[in-house]
């Protein structure tokens, strides 16, 4: 491009955002917030004259308050502390970790009936991945490729969550996150922005369901605002150094899709971008939230952040970081109670207006409006029994977890199993484990409504064929006496399943690892299995993507299967037996070593893209730049050939649209569905672009033989992005178009946008 062009370029983008109205103002035109209710503002208004600030603080201060007994032995039992007394005083807005049907309403009781203004409580809980009937892992989910799964799950945990006496999840968490050291990368739906958006909407509709205040809803908190995942070195709570047009580019949108489902709350980070923390930062949480995007809800800081912010360094003390937090936009403080020692104070000493403090009660108490909490604070102690782990979630565990699996390798069709196949190996110290399906974050779910692999596959290979089983060696420790003897196991069998990888421990919050290898001695084990030459398949059960090099190469058959929740064992029995196909892609890469990360398929060019015999181009010495298994991976018992790719247009205006199709046909002889994938790369931008972006994607099944054809349209609207000075700008030029597979192959046609 000449100079000149370069400038009319430069100006014509700048033009067009204008037209549009793109950047902020076409934000706050697109958002949806929920109008207010006059009535409601009217009861609000009364409240808010009639406390005093005391109470008024209150509203803002969440406390943990677990009923002691069976849900969370150790905690304080409110009725037995000083904490009946505080809801009695109006000096508490709300809970977290207080369970129970029985035990909430007689906190609700003395709320409602007692406290100076019969304001209800909220009372909140980490329902990540359901409540009793536990899904999978939210990243597993996420490799269904099917939103609609994710919005499933989250309605069924919605409903057990409810009828336990809980009005609001700390989920879905939809930090992007690109280094899989760290550990919470299992809560979340991967590497990819759009992804993780289409995952965040699904997962706020399924808790908040048609209406907030029914019975079986939850609010929903899209979490951790913002760029959690981003921490230097995949280290959990670590440092976040970041452009800030990576922030809007990369870890804005899951949110910013979040708040236009409607999501009631958000919750602040624990982490600091460019210096100054999420639970301080009035840039994300007031400019962006508030004022491009119209967020009417409230934001609760994560727990103690608001504390900490004296630790980062950011605050003096506990009454700075209370200034802080809720001047930047942290409306209530969970657990330092900073808000409820030092706010008061910090009003009387003109360090915060009352005005201010006003604004933080008047969201929360929206939002328990909006909850119907003012009309009926109370749960039915009856509901919890009918719906805990019923048929019907349970079946619906299944089919999820199933459809989350997927299948990385599978060499001379090794799986499915064959019917011919009389013996069958079961090895590894994961297959017989009830408590490591249930994942991170496992609400209340028990190693007692667990299947695990054995009995699951037991359960489906029937009489006719015998199962063996030895542990092999332990996740973690131990020595290798017991390797020797499953190699006799695997040796005296047709087939061998092997099952390896992470326990539940090893991924979630504070739990980041600097080696994604196989821990312990298990792949000494797979090593010695494998050398027994019979038909293996080796399935993994991770939170997270591993380093599996060895594996990789030398297993016929490899089906990740993650912690995929209570009914792991029935699934994966499906999927082994060919009684479903795999579909599952991959949500994020599997890097080939921990050296690669942060690794994602979004990258940069840089000046000088790899060329394999350049040595002056990107690149390691001692590693391919690939990952071992790209982003949107798997594959399934049939093959898919993709043909006929046809554009309505080659061009399209900034405003303009295109339809794409494709003909996807299923080549082989089972029936299997296929994640349909389209990418696009922005060629030339005033900043520069990723070298691809996915922009669409479709399950569809496909029959033995038949072809589909699938249909995208794409918006050259969504194609802008936020540029050098963070306006959202849709320019003009060439595009090139993928769709395929995977992130890594695909079929390609070019279209353009024009001035
Ligand atoms: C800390 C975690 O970061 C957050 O995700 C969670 O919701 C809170 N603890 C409450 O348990």
């Amino acid at each position: 491009m000449t100079p000149e062009n370069r400038k009319r370029f430069h100006f014509t983008a700048w033009i067009i955002a204008l037209l549009l109205g793109a950047g902020a103002a076409t934000l706050r035109a697109d958002v949806r917030p929920v109008p207010a209710d006059p009535a409601v503002e009217a009861r609000i208004n009364a409240l808010l004259e009639a406390m005093t600030l005391d109470q008024k603080v209150g509203q803002l201060t969440q406390i943990s308050g677990g009923k002691a007994a069976e849900y969370n032995p150790g905690a304080v039992d409110a009725r037995t502390s000083d904490l009946l007394q505080q809801i009695r005083a109006g000096k508490v807005g709300s809970f977290l970790n207080a369970l129970g049907a029985e035990y909430t309403n007689e906190l609700q009781r003395a709320a409602v009936e007692e406290s100076p203004h019969k304001i209800p409580l909220i009372l909140g809980y980490d329902v990540i991945h359901g409540y009793r009937t536990i899904f999978p892992i939210p990243l597993a989910e996420a490799a269904s490729w099917d939103p609609a799964l994710a919005e499933r799950s989250a309605r069924i945990a919605a409903v057990e969550a409810s009828a336990e006496g809980l009005h609001w999840t700390f989920a879905p968490m939809v930090d992007i996150a690109r280094d899989a050291r760290w550990g919470r990368i299992a809560e979340g739906a991967g590497e990819d922005p759009y992804l993780g958006a289409a995952f965040a909407v699904a997962r706020v509709r399924g808790f908040q369901g048609d209406d907030l205040a029914a019975k079986d809803t939850l609010v929903a908190c899209a979490k951790h605002f913002v760029a959690y995942g981003a921490a230097e070195a995949g280290r959990d709570y670590n440092t976040v150094d970041i452009s800030l047009q990576t922030l809007h580019n990369v870890h804005l949108p899951p949110f910013r899709a979040a708040v236009r489902a409607g999501v009631g709350t958000l919750m602040s980070s624990f982490n600091e971008i460019n210096g100054i923390p999420g639970t301080a930062y009035p840039y994300t949480l007031t400019e962006i939230l508030r004022r491009q995007w119209a967020f009417t809800g409230f934001v609760v800081s994560d727990w103690d952040s608001v504390g900490e912010l004296v630790e980062h360094g950011f605050a003096a003390n506990d009454t700075d970081a209370a200034v802080k937090a809720i001047q930047a936009g942290v409306d209530m403080d969970m657990s330092t109670l900073a808000y409820r020692d030092h706010l008061p104070e910090a009003v009387q000493a003109g360090r915060v207006d009352m005005a201010t403090v006003d604004q933080a009660v008047r969201r929360v108490l929206r939002i328990k409006h909006r909850l119907g909490l003012f009309e009926d604070p109370y749960t039915d102690p009856g509901r919890a029994p009918k719906v805990l782990l019923c048929d019907e979630h349970r079946a619906a565990a299944r089919e999820i977890a199933r459809a989350s699996m997927v299948l990385l390798k599978n060499d001379n069709d090794t799986l499915p199993i064959k019917p011919q196949v009389k013996s069958i190996a079961v090895i590894g110290p994961l297959a017989d484990s009830a408590q490591d399906p249930l994942g991170t974050w496992a609400g209340q779910g028990k190693a007692n409504d667990v299947v695990t692999a054995l009995t699951g596959i037991r359960a489906r290979a029937g009489d006719d064929v015998k199962i063996t089983h030895a542990l092999g060696c332990a996740v973690q420790g131990g020595d290798t006496s017991e390797i020797a003897p499953a190699v006799e196991v695997a040796r005296g069998a047709d087939f061998v399943i092997l099952i390896v990888g992470e326990s539940r421990d090893l991924s979630g919050e504070a739990h980041s690892r600097t080696d994604l290898s196989l821990p312990g001695h298990q792949l000494a084990l797979v090593k010695a299995v494998l050398s027994v030459g019979k038909p293996t398949a080796v399935v993994l059960m991770n939170g997270r993507p591993m380093c599996i090099p060895y594996t990789a190469e030398h297993a016929p058959a490899i089906l990740v299967a993650w912690h995929a929740g209570i009914e792991y064992g029935h699934a994966l029995a499906d999927l082994l037996f060919g009684d479903h196909s795999p579909s599952g892609k991959l949500p994020a890469c599997f890097p080939r070593n921990v050296g690669q990360l942060p690794l994602y398929y979004a990258a940069k060019s840089t000046g000088r893209p790899l060329e394999e015999h350049d040595p002056y181009t990107t690149r390691y010495i001692d590693s391919p730049n690939s990952p071992q298994f790209p982003f949107g991976f798997g594959l399934t018992y049939t093959t898919f050939e993709y043909a006929n790719l046809k554009l309505s247009s080659t061009a399209m205006k900034p405003n303009g649209r295109i339809q794409v199709r494709v003909d996807v046909k299923n080549t082989g002889d089972r029936a299997a569905a296929e994640v349909v994938q389209l990418y696009v790369r922005d060629l030339v931008g005033s900043l520069t672009r990723p070298v691809k972006e996915l922009e669409g994607f479709r399950k569809v099944n496909i029959a033995p033989g038949e072809t589909e054809t699938v249909e995208f349209e794409l918006a050259a609207r969504d194609l802008g992005f936020f540029g050098q000075n963070l306006e959202y700008v849709i320019e003009p030029g060439q595009f090139k178009l993928w769709i395929g597979p995977n992130s890594a192959e695909g079929i390609e046609a070019d279209f353009e946008i024009t001035e």
